[in-house]
């Protein structure tokens, strides 16, 4: 059998009471395997609307043609390379966006954690602030991602992990409508977190096994959570429990493996490991980018999804901004600003000249543009071994 599962008649796949204990396919996801169907018999649904254009018909039932709740639509329409606005301009309204949106979140999520209720009307409209500004450049978003910063109930981490999983998404064909529902779920994607001990959330250090486990709690912590808040959607639920998922079932909380885990669930999981990645904490230093890339493409199909690691990639870059690189000169800068076009020819702020001077204020070289020299990056270097400040360097560089 092969339908399309886009909602259970009378709503029934998309309530909270079934999806509080199973992990249900989202709307849209074309059922190919005989677990999809199990699990959903065994969320007790006993029919489906079966979508006959898009698939064989089924013997036993009937098809009916009604309009459903969340529209095909939404993931056929591909949005125009997601670059309305120059990147610089789009970068400068991109940085106070980020800080509107991360002030916000950091407040409702505090709500949260003292038992309060969060502010859905703030919540759709910071979701609607990074969905555009996403959607007017994709490379400014995504380059600021690269900004961390320590926070209790990790509010930047959740805004990095949206804009990363909302570029992944753009580039795989959403629409419009759909990215802000998907940026809406994914900035409440570690939202369990707030009822995981200041404690345990706090720890500088590792986890002892104990402490691992109840953090990792924070998955279903985050679906009950969710599920006695109004207005919750089936994407919130989704993601805040499958975005620890992974493809080979070594993930948590369900084991589920491959397309068990919902495609938002896996677009989720591959931004929130490269955001960890990048990031540095007491017991560990920060991978760069370049790395951290790498280690995400070596688990392509293992943990994560081959055709969404590789729009990850592409949508990154092979050497996402901020990463240090040397080119065949041997100058030495940091990537300011990317090229769509052709991921390995971005824009590098250049700081150590082939002279092997060091130059307090960087120059530009756009490889995609240097007919006379042609230059090429050869290495990708650690910053930690270079005493510079690369935010600083990225400003100079980008205004
Ligand atoms: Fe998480
Ligand atoms: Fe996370």
């Amino acid at each position: 059998m092969e339908a399309d599962v886009r909602e259970a008649t009378k709503g029934k796949a998309a309530t909270p009471d079934s999806a509080k204990n199973v992990l249900l396919l989202g709307s849209g996801v074309l059922i190919t395997s005989e677990t999809q169907i199990r699990r959903l018999k065994e969320a007790g649904l006993n029919d489906v609307t079966i979508d006959t254009s898009k698939g064989k018909d089924s013997d036993a039932g009937v098809a009916v043609q009604q309009p459903v709740a969340v529209p095909q639509e939404r993931r056929k329409k591909s949005l125009p390379g997601g670059r309305k606005v120059e990147y610089k301009e789009e970068l400068k309204k991109a940085r106070a966006t980020k800080e509107v949106v991360k002030n916000q979140l950091k407040e409702a999520l505090g709500d949260i954690a003292i038992g309060g209720s969060m502010d859905r009307k703030k919540l759709d409209a910071g979701a609607k602030l990074i969905t555009t500004s996403v959607l007017n450049n994709v490379d400014a978003m995504v380059g600021l991602t690269r900004l961390k910063e320590h926070d209790p109930y990790t509010a930047n981490h959740c805004i990095n992990v949206t804009i990363i999983t909302l570029a992944v998404a753009l580039a795989d064909g959403i629409d419009e409508e759909t990215a802000q529902i998907l940026a809406t779920a994914t900035l409440l994607h570690d939202i369990g977190k707030t009822k995981v001990p200041l404690e345990v959330l706090n720890k500088p250090g590792r986890f002892e096994p104990h402490e691992l486990n109840e953090m990792r709690k924070h998955t279903t912590y985050g679906r009950d959570v969710l599920y006695d808040m109004p207005g919750v959607t089936e994407e919130m639920m989704l993601i805040a429990t499958q975005h620890h998922e992974m493809l080979n079932g070594k993930g948590y909380p369900n084991n589920l493996m491959g397309d068990e885990i919902h495609r938002f669930g896996q677009m989720t999981a591959i931004a929130d490991v490269y955001d960890a990645l990048t990031s540095a904490r007491v017991y560990k230093p920060a991978m760069p980018p370049h790395f951290a890339l790498g280690r995400i493409y070596q688990n392509k199909n293992i943990e994560f999804n081959g055709d969404l690691v590789d729009l990850f990639v592409k949508t990154l870059g092979l050497y996402p901004v901020g990463s240090l690189v040397q080119l065949d000169t041997n100058e030495v800068g940091v990537v300011a600003e990317p090229n769509p076009d052709n991921f390995r020819q971005p824009k590098v702020g250049c700081f150590i000249t082939r002279y092997k001077k060091f130059r307090q204020f960087p120059y530009l070289v756009d490889l995609a543009n240097d007919p006379q020299e042609n230059r090429k990056i050869v290495k990708v270097l650690n910053p930690s071994k270079y005493k510079i400040d690369v935010d600083k360097m990225i400003k100079m560089c980008t205004g």
